[in-house]
């Protein structure tokens, strides 16, 4: 696991976005295109906006994913496919057929389960995401993987239903045997009420966010100094 620590916001957002387009420059080289899932949450807005004037990241080549969506239409403000859409995919040159949005209208285990079958048809035999951007709870979940929820314990499946206690209560959300086989795995953690998660994360307590442990890829987190108030 690798910690990085900004001392500014716009620093941190600069580096994710350089990072983000390394890795997928890297995918697209080697396997002649980049699998991403995306997170929802406000912490990320200012990486997609600064990703969507990368013009050096061959968008015809990248599919995109959601880490998890809230179970409201693509309208609504809390809608992560909303979100992503707004800020990154209205504005660059993707092919609509590689955008794989998960269906916040649909009953949660049909677009549970349609994600899976487009999951396990793009990605293949495979089976990995190029990168995989998670974002942090203040309690620690992750995605929309809640503390002592029962989709923690999966293990076939890579999406699933998740009832929880948030807004909305419904969501669907990737699961850790699909986020642990990704090749990155980058953690956005702004402001200082993430800091108590933060540092729980790096001391291992067992929080949701510390059961991502890439088998085979890179962890990084990146942090900002209020995130990283409470640690050494
Ligand atoms: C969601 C997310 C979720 C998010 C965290 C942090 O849909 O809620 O994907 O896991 O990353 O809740 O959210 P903020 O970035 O808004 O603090």
């Amino acid at each position: 696991m690798k910690l990085v620590r900004f001392d500014t916001q716009e620093k941190l957002f600069d580096h994710a976005a350089d990072r983000a387009v390394r890795i997928g420059a890297e995918a697209i080289g080697d396997r002649g295109r980049f699998l991403v899932a995306l997170s929802g949450g406000e912490t990320p807005r200012p990486l997609y906006e600064r990703l969507a004037v990368r013009e050096e990241l061959d968008w015809s080549a990248v599919d995109i994913f959601w880490t998890d969506e809230r179970c409201v239409p693509a309208t609504d403000p809390r809608s992560n496919t909303r979100t992503v859409r707004e800020t990154l995919l209205d504005r660059v040159p993707i092919p609509q057929e590689r955008i794989h949005p998960i269906d916040g209208v649909r009953r949660p285990l049909d677009a549970a389960d349609a994600c899976e079958v487009e999951l396990r048809r793009v990605l293949g035999a495979d089976g990995r995401l190029d990168l995989v951007l998670l974002g942090l709870g203040a309690e620690g979940h992750t995605a929309s993987l809640f503390p002592r929820h029962q989709a923690l314990t999966e293990t076939g499946r890579w999406i699933v239903p998740a009832h929880v206690s948030a807004d909305p209560p419904w969501r669907v959300t990737m699961t850790l045997p699909l986020i642990n086989a990704a090749r990155h795995v980058l953690f956005l953690a702004t402001g200082p009420e993430k800091a108590e998660a933060v540092r729980d994360l790096i001391d291992g307590k067992p929080l949701p966010a510390s059961l991502v442990r890439p088998t085979d890829g890179e962890l990084t987190i990146l942090v900002d100094e209020q995130a990283a108030s409470l640690l050494p």
